[in-house]
């Protein structure tokens, strides 16, 4: 309890941001219930944010990023967790308003925490992490608005992306037809190979600029926002469903009414900071009917030291499927 903990800590300002590797002591752990030693944490799009200031993201300065993270509890204050179990952390203020996962060691509130469920081992949890539990729950939120295979294809934009990877495996195997979006056309046998049936160059989408366009769609999982998001309500069909997720391309959205009022087209948030039930519920889904069929194909593995280059690529747009990072994997 007492060694020096490794960190990746972000400081400065929310207008200038620097990150680099320090050491901690445990006396400067934030409060909570659980401790937890972290063997692997993983590189988000908002880690990258986060961690290049190119997102106003921290929301206490200075804080070690990192949003999800896997590991064994070291002792707990909450009757939840005992001594050596396996864990998962994240969101509410995970690497955000609290030191998150790119640490040795972490402090948390026991609502963060998720026993890693039977059947799903620490690496297959982190690969998932807070990406695939944002698929899971947007594909759970889906299907309780409707949809349901056999409705129609359903479409997957900034498809090499982790939560859009993990969202094309989980739809596939429940026999989905899938059309993946994306703007690395490159990147279509990896696509293909988690399930898409059909991968579409982003630059090859017809432009959506009616109020009403041809309908196309049965459902549809946005990770960008902006005018990709506005394209997809004036092309979803009757009744269809879009899962509003992310924000990469922008956050701003200008559509008119006419696909909600004239077609019945639901759009619906989806965000991964939820209350405790919920977040059993969806791990356990995960570890089931939801399972990933190919994290082994989704994650790449990377040591602790290489983080700052996996952040630059990230913001950069050079990443694909899920990013983990090895922070101490020995333990
Ligand atoms: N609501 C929630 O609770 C929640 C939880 C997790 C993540 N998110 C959000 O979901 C989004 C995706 O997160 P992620 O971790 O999966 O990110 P990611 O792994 O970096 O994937 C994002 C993908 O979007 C595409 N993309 C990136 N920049 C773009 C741009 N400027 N214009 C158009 N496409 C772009 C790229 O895919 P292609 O090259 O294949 O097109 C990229 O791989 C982010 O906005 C993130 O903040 C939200």
């Amino acid at each position: 309890m007492d060694d020096p903990i490794r960190a990746y800590l972000i400081e400065g300002s929310a207008d200038a941001v620097q990150a680099r590797f320090t050491t901690l002591t445990p006396s400067q752990l934030d409060p909570g219930d659980v401790v937890v030693r972290i063997h692997h944490a993983s590189v988000n799009y908002k880690d990258a944010l986060a961690a290049t200031g190119r997102g106003r993201i921290i929301r206490r300065f200075p804080c070690v990023g990192g949003i999800d993270a896997v590991g064994t509890v070291e002792s707990s204050q909450s009757p939840r967790f005992q001594p050596g179990d396996a864990v998962i952390v994240h969101s509410h203020g995970f690497g955000v308003s609290q030191h998150g996962g790119y640490a040795t060691r972490t402090r948390v509130p026991a609502d963060w925490v998720n026993p890693i469920p039977p059947g799903l081992s620490a690496l297959d949890a982190i690969t998932i992490g807070v990406a695939g539990y944002t698929a899971a729950l947007a594909v759970d939120l889906m299907e309780l608005n409707g949809l349901a295979p056999g409705r129609g294809r359903v479409l997957v934009n900034g498809a090499t992306g982790g939560v859009a990877s993990i969202t094309i495996d989980i739809l596939a195997q429940r026999g989905y037809e899938v059309v993946a979006v994306t703007g690395k056309p490159a990147q279509a046998p990896y696509l293909k190979a988690l399930g898409a049936s059909e991968v579409v160059a982003a630059s090859d989408l017809a432009a959506a600029t009616r109020p009403l366009e041809k309908a196309l769609w049965a459902g549809a999982v946005d990770s960008l926002g902006g005018e990709p998001l506005a394209a997809l309500t004036r092309t979803t069909n009757k009744d269809g469903v879009i899962a509003s997720i992310g924000n990469a391309a922008g956050q701003e959205l200008v559509t008119t009414v006419m696909p909600f009022i004239l077609r019945g087209v639901r759009l619906i948030g989806v965000n991964s900071d939820n209350e405790p039930a919920l977040r059993e519920h969806v791990w356990r889904r995960l570890a089931s009917d939801l399972r990933p069929r190919h994290l082994g194909r989704i994650a790449q593995v990377k040591p602790f030291d290489d983080l700052p280059q996996v952040i630059k690529d990230v913001v950069e747009g050079r990443n694909t499927g899920r990013t983990v990072i090895a922070v101490a994997p020995e333990l």
